[in-house]
């Protein structure tokens, strides 16, 4: 701001006028003399606020005789115009002065180290999830969940268990007791699969579904055992639907969560709600077939359980097996975490060490 009087130019009509150039004369005194941000607007409010110096003059032309009114206006805002820019110019000098000020006193090294922050992420149990989610997500499926205490009319009556089934007995399964509730109506889903029926059940097809969730079994803990631990469900039932469309839909996922170049193949296996039934297996990635200690020297990583849905299970959902078919795949979430990130132990996953947990 230049600090002399003499070198800034007043409008004319405020020069001329002996209260305007008054005002003008002390404003810009005071205006100088401002300290601080905290005065300088203490000196804008008694000029320019509501009830300032400079208000009231142009608040006072209403009652002034007409013909005098346009002078008096123009001296007014010249008047008013002339102050804000000092005030202005002023402001911009306050905030510099303040700034080399800052930069003086508070030096600081910026070279230091910062203070370290923990910095949380996702478990790798739920990320994995999401991966396959995803892959499921891209080819247009829909996720839907089901309960974990479930009726052993979905866990394995409907999905074509036999009666006498061995992983209906207390040693596999979870019963939940509840007075008022016969024993085995009600436990722990041993698997997704469940789902299947539920949906089935309360829609009519197309259906492209994949359902991730928690399951149970009654297993001791060891390196491959856990009596809770997570699947992911997947189910397509439409007209038309073939054996094919599963292979290329389980090769498809294989090689989007294991790698491109893998091998995949699908091995006859028994599931009482599907017929016929194929374990998939990827080429083992860490020895490209070869035979290491984690495919347990067979060049091949069994991934997942699938199949044709039987059309027993059609029957308990009320579907029409002579113009629906489907496929469906269930998938142990632990084991493919495992097996993608060469993992030795199931019971890592679940003991929240640190130095386990910060490596994914
Ligand atoms: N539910 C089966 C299991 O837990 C997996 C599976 C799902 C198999 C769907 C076939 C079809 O082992």
């Amino acid at each position: 701001m230049v600090e002399s009087l003499e070198d800034r130019v007043i409008p004319e009509e405020i020069r001329e006028d002996a209260e305007a150039r008054e005002l003008a004369l002390q404003a810009w005194e005071d205006i100088r003399r401002a300290a601080n941000e905290a005065e300088l607007e203490a000196i804008r409010v008694a000029y320019l606020g509501k009830k300032g110096k400079v208000t009231e003059i142009l608040q006072r032309l209403k009652s002034l005789p007409a013909q005098e009114r346009p002078q008096a206006g123009k001296v007014g805002n010249s008047l008013k115009k002339l102050l804000e820019e000092w005030l202005g110019e002023k402001r911009t000098s306050l905030e510099r002065v303040l700034t080399e000020k800052t930069l003086r006193e508070e030096l600081f090294d910026i070279s230091l180290p910062g203070r370290y922050l923990p910095r949380g992420r996702r478990h790798l149990i739920s990320r994995t999830m999401e991966e396959i989610e995803d892959v499921f997500l891209g080819l247009g499926y829909e996720i839907v969940e089901g309960p974990e205490a479930e009726l052993d009319y979905y866990n394995f009556q409907a999905l074509n268990f036999p009666e006498d089934h061995p992983s209906k007995s207390m040693q596999d399964t979870f019963f939940i007791h509840r007075e008022g509730i016969p024993l085995g109506e009600v436990i722990l889903r041993t698997h997704t699969s469940p789902v299947q029926v539920r949906v089935m059940e309360s829609r009519k097809p197309p259906l492209f579904v994949i359902s991730p969730g928690k399951c149970y079994r009654s297993d001791v803990p060891d390196a491959t055992h856990s009596p809770m631990f997570h699947q992911v469900e997947g189910f397509a039932v439409d007209q038309g639907i073939t054996f094919g469309d599963l292979k290329g839909t389980l090769e498809y996922f294989a090689r989007a969560i294991f790698g491109e170049e893998r091998q995949v193949r699908f091995r006859p296996h028994f599931f009482p709600f599907t017929e016929p039934s194929a374990e998939v297996d990827v080429s083992c990635f860490i020895c490209e077939g070869e035979g290491c200690r984690i495919c347990k020297y067979t060049g091949w990583l069994e991934i997942l359980g699938s199949g044709m849905i039987d059309p027993q299970v059609f029957s308990y959902v009320g579907y029409d097996p002579e113009r629906y078919s489907g496929f469906a795949f269930g998938m142990g979430v632990e084991r493919i975490a495992m097996l993608k990130h060469g993992i030795p132990d199931l019971r890592f996953n679940f003991e929240n060490d640190l130095r386990f947990l910060t490596q994914f």
